[in-house]
């Protein structure tokens, strides 16, 4: 038997503890069902931890993540901590895991599963089929540059002001996993940016062109981020990979997973980059957030989450066969019929999100016999 797996867990805040209660049964299964076991630690993160230690991602919960072989995260933030002082909100638990951990890498796919193509707002057809993958740079930009603050001028009147800033290497690292990416795939790269109008967007798109050399067989094409976000919300299947910068990823992620019409589907990643012992730190996360408005109903989607760890099993521990196993038991129970709120159609029959997860282990028990 292979030596335990490390995992650590972290809830969070609003629907994130229901949707990873359903991948906790996806766990036990795969401990009774297959050759590997999993060494399951909770810790706390975002609200839940500020209520309990008063910081959104406490020391403890650092050691935690140093140690665990990869990080399962739910989703953090709800209205309870809005007023919160801008240094104690719930949303730095995973800007301080991203950065301590070195994230640099955030995989945000962006997949219409067929039963699903009706719920897009786009015509059924320009979706179908759809597959694309947003990589998308996370510890770096205008989220962690510097200078960044609040200040009163000398006239007296104030400014708000942040840094975006890119090194080379920084761009580098992340176009090259685009670049393996669409490798793999279809061998197409979209790099994002304004270069138009931004310094380190002219500075983002030479790194990214010099980089394409070490690619022969990837087609690079740029495109300005305004544009990119019309296309995205127009022809997305003319994409396959699209590499951003921290900011533009984040709204072009959110852009693509409404394009799918299914937020509760998509599934990420978030990679660092490996150390001489070829380990890496990892987190895996659904894209959707903490949704409080429908927290504690029993009606989230808990597939995004089940999605996040097979993605977790395929990255993190190569356990590609696993990984699908639990995508096509999610498409089994699309197809047949099972829908929870945010993806329900006439016709089908609707779910909570424990009976949801139910069926899914259901189907990885069939599939399995
Ligand atoms: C995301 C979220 C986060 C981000 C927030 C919660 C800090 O929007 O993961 O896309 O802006 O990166
Ligand atoms: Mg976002």
């Amino acid at each position: 038997m292979p030596a335990n797996k490390k995992l650590l867990v972290l809830p969070g805040d609003g629907i994130g503890p229901e949707v990873v209660r359903e991948v906790r049964r996806v766990i036990d299964w795969l401990d009774r069902r297959r050759q590997v076991t999993f060494d399951v630690e909770e810790g706390l993160v975002g609200g839940a931890a500020i209520d309990a230690l008063g910081h959104p991602c406490p020391d403890r919960t650092m050691e935690q993540a140093l140690a665990a072989d990869a990080i399962l995260f739910g989703s953090v933030g709800g209205p309870k901590w809005d007023s919160l002082p801008f240094e104690g909100r719930p949303e730095l638990g995973i800007l301080r895991l991203r950065k301590e951990l070195g994230l640099f890498a955030n995989l945000r796919p962006a997949l219409v599963w067929s039963p699903l193509a009706q719920a897009s707002s786009l015509k059924a057809d320009l979706v179908d089929g759809l597959d694309l993958m947003i990589v998308r740079e996370s510890t770096g930009g205008i989220y962690f540059g510097e200078p960044r603050g609040i200040e009163t001028l000398p006239d007296g009147t104030r400014r708000g002001f942040d840094t975006e800033t890119y090194s080379e290497e920084e761009i580098a690292r992340v176009a090259r996993i685009g670049f393996e990416l669409a490798a793999k795939r279809s061998g197409r790269l979209t790099s994002v940016d304004k270069a138009n109008v931004m310094q380190s967007g002219r500075f983002w798109r030479e790194i990214v062109t010099r980089t394409a050399a070490e690619f022969p067989n990837v087609e690079l094409s740029h495109m300005y981020a305004d544009n990119c976000a019309m296309q995205l919300a127009s022809r997305p299947k003319q994409f396959d990979v699209i590499l951003a910068s921290n900011l533009f990823g984040d709204l072009l992620s959110d852009l693509a997973a409404a394009v799918t019409g299914s937020l509760g589907m998509l599934p990420s990643a978030t990679l660092g980059a490996p150390d001489s012992s070829g380990r890496r730190h990892a987190l895996y996360e659904p894209i959707h957030g903490s949704a409080p408005d429908i927290a504690g109903k029993g009606i989230a989607n808990p597939c995004a989450q089940i999605l996040s760890f097979a993605m977790l099993l395929r990255w993190s521990f190569g356990m590609e066969e696993d990984a699908r196993l639990i995508e096509n038991a999610v498409e089994k129970v699309l197809s047949g019929g099972l829908r929870t709120a945010d993806i329900m159609v006439p016709g089908a029959a609707r779910v909570g999100t424990s009976i949801m997860g139910e069926a899914v282990v259901r189907e990885l028990d069939k599939m399995a016999a």
